[in-house]
């Protein structure tokens, strides 16, 4: 498991869309072969979506060929009511990019059986090959999408009766009035969420850090259901400072110094995304191990190979879905003064006073496979041997 720390939420957000920009690119969907995306509700992942909507309007991803699958949904709230899960998707996301309506999966609460909507879900997922990359957040109990302390780590999409901690919690929805929160939910399981293929969670504020704390350095257990991630093959958390403080300085600086070690002495043109070393360094002296910085014209060939991947995927788009492409982003020009890599944030953008995401996009540092890192972390904590 990887554990990404970055300075505060907003930092948090915009590593974790850029990475959701640059898996989908990368995977490079059709029709035939679409990106299959789960996504959380919550507060905390509100601002990944505005960033998400505002790559897909610069033309940096596009969602024609994705396929989604909320996480949960109230039991008996009506679709329509503003505090739905399936209101909070459309409001955030879904009204904004060009996924197809048909790619959209939410579960219904006010299914007549909702057993069998639960099965419906569970088979429509199958039906689509899996889950590729499945984005969550966690409650302060611990719990993924809304399996409380006490799921089984092997359920399924089901049923659900909400801890009073989660009522109170999402009270606020509900103009304070824990009366109004629904008591159950529909959710997909802990085993739906490790059935997929990868798994990146997001974790901000202290009041989560007792939940980080118990996933990351206690054992897996089912009262703190996402410690589940520790079984999976391809997790990673990203989360920020507030939400480490109940870790010890020991995790903290252990977890910083693998990915400083991986900037540093394997050079961040080896890692893969899913934080694998792609390959070792070059016989090329410039380019060597230990390095860890591109040269320029590395940098260069990296970005065009990047604009490469880009273009190759809006032909196989084309190619598989000729009939279709009118309103397929990823075929739009892009401006002469933005980067097809998206790295617009590097930019030397002035940043202007008003939150937005392109303020935030303006405040970043520096990137690793288009990702941002802080510069804080660039010079290796004084550690021993991080392996
Ligand atoms: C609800 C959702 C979870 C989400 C959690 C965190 O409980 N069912 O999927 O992770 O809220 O919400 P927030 O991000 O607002 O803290």
């Amino acid at each position: 498991m990887r554990l990404i720390i970055r300075d505060d939420p907003k930092a948090v957000a915009y590593y974790t869309a850029n990475y959701v920009r640059q898996r989908i690119n990368e995977f490079k969907p059709t029709r035939k072969r679409p990106f299959v995306l789960g996504l959380p509700t919550g507060s905390t992942p509100v601002e990944v979506y505005w960033h998400l909507v505002d790559y897909y309007k610069r033309g940096e991803v596009s969602f024609r060929h994705v396929i989604t699958f909320s996480m949960d949904e109230y039991v008996g709230l009506p679709r329509s009511h503003p505090e739905s899960y399936c209101a909070f998707m459309h409001r955030h996301l879904y009204d904004h990019i060009n996924l197809r309506p048909e790619n959209v999966h939410m579960l219904d609460g006010n299914a007549d059986d909702l057993a069998a909507e639960c099965q419906r879900y569970e088979d429509k997922i199958k039906e689509v090959g899996g889950i590729e990359l499945f984005l969550g957040g966690i409650g302060p109990d611990g719990h993924i999408a809304f399996n409380e302390p006490g799921s089984s780590l092997e359920s399924v999409t089901r049923v659900k009766t909400l801890a009073y901690e989660t009522v109170l919690a999402n009270a606020r929805f509900f103009g304070g009035d824990v009366n109004k929160v629904p008591k159950l939910a529909l959710t997909v399981g802990v085993g739906t969420v490790r059935a997929a293929r990868e798994v990146l969670l997001i974790i901000t504020g202290a009041h989560k850090a007792v939940a980080l704390a118990k996933c990351i350095e206690e054992g897996v257990n089912h009262m703190w259901t996402v410690s589940v991630v520790q079984l999976h093959p391809s997790a990673m958390i990203v989360c920020d400072e507030d939400a480490t403080l109940e870790l010890h300085v020991k995790t903290v600086r252990y977890f910083k110094s693998i990915e400083q070690v991986q900037e540093q002495l394997i050079g961040r043109q080896h890692i893969g995304l899913k934080g694998s070393i792609s390959k070792l360094a070059s016989s090329d002296p410039a380019d060597s191990f230990g390095s860890g910085v591109l040269p320029p014209a590395a940098a260069t060939a990296s970005k065009d190979s990047n604009t490469s991947d880009a273009s190759q995927s809006s032909a196989d788009e084309d190619a598989s879905d000729a009939d279709d492409d009118d309103d397929d982003v990823s075929s739009q020009p892009f401006s002469d003064d933005e980067d097809r890599n998206g790295d617009t944030a590097t930019a030397a953008t002035p940043a202007a006073s008003t939150p937005s995401p392109a303020n935030i996009l303006a405040d970043s540092s520096s990137d690793i496979n288009g990702v941002r890192v802080d510069d804080s972390l660039t010079p290796a904590a004084p550690v021993g041997n991080p392996f």
